[in-house]
């Protein structure tokens, strides 16, 4: 499994103490030793528009895996770095998105970013209206954005995993988590907190469709080398 983001990152983690582990945190959490323009938190805009909006630590990219199922649609993919992870897990993974970035502006979530797999020109609706049959990965909706809850109510599939900040954070809209948390449509099975950028609140949570049996967890790929969780990066000497 390569990861470069993780790579990339995991020498920066520290313990907040109040949301636990993060990276790019400030104050007494800041490498004093470097001057504040390469610390972390200045460097996190480059880092989600070179990799993804949130860290893949191994334990969080680990419990996606387990929830992920074989077949997964990814609608808003940006530039494709989770799709990418799980192909490398043998998944099968659409990755689609409204602006695939490209090296340039094109992509304001993700200015000189390139796709890390092939990530279709598509709009999500239009994307997860033809891949029922696929988990969707909703992750980072945009904040305030009815593309997040248009694509909730197009998917007619059975599970959702969804990744990003709450209700009370930067991603979706209001309608689209009443959605998720209706009881009458889905049920949430599980949840994970990631390594988050400091300030951040990312969460990953599955949604199961109300009436449809939970499928069963993916076994664990022991040949992957990253099911324990550790702050280990992927890669030797990096
Ligand atoms: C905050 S970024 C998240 C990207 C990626 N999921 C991640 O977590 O790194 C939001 C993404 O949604 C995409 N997007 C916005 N409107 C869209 C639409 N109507 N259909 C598909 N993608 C859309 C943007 O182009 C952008 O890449």
């Amino acid at each position: 499994m390569t990861n470069p983001y993780w790579d990339e990152v995991v020498d920066h983690v520290t313990d907040d103490r109040l949301y636990g582990l993060v990276v790019g945190g400030l104050g007494p959490l800041r490498d004093q030793t470097r001057p504040i323009e390469e610390s972390m938190c200045y460097r996190r805009r480059e880092f989600v528009a070179k990799f993804a909006w949130t860290i893949s630590d191994p334990a969080t990219l680990d419990f996606v895996l387990e929830h992920c199922g074989q077949r997964v649609v990814d609608p808003m993919a940006g530039t494709g770095y989770w799709a990418w992870l799980l192909t490398q897990a043998g998944r099968d993974v659409v990755a689609s998105d409204v602006s695939p970035p490209a090296g340039g502006t094109q992509n304001n979530w993700h200015v000189g970013g390139k796709c890390f797999v092939d990530v279709e020109a598509a709009d999500a609706v239009h994307t997860v209206a033809k891949y029922p049959d696929r988990t969707l990965l909703l992750m980072w909706p945009p904040y305030s954005d009815l593309i997040g809850e248009r694509t909730v109510r197009a998917y007619s599939g059975d599970r959702i995993l969804y990744v990003g900040e709450d209700d009370d954070g930067c991603c979706g809209t209001e309608a689209m988590f009443k959605m998720l948390d209706n009881e009458k449509l889905w049920t949430r099975v599980a949840g994970h907190r990631p390594i988050q950028w400091s300030g951040l609140h990312d969460d990953v949570a599955v949604y199961q469709r109300v009436g449809l049996a939970p499928r069963r967890a993916n076994p664990p790929d022991l040949t992957r080398g990253i099911g324990n969780g550790s702050l280990l990066p992927t890669t030797g000497g990096r």
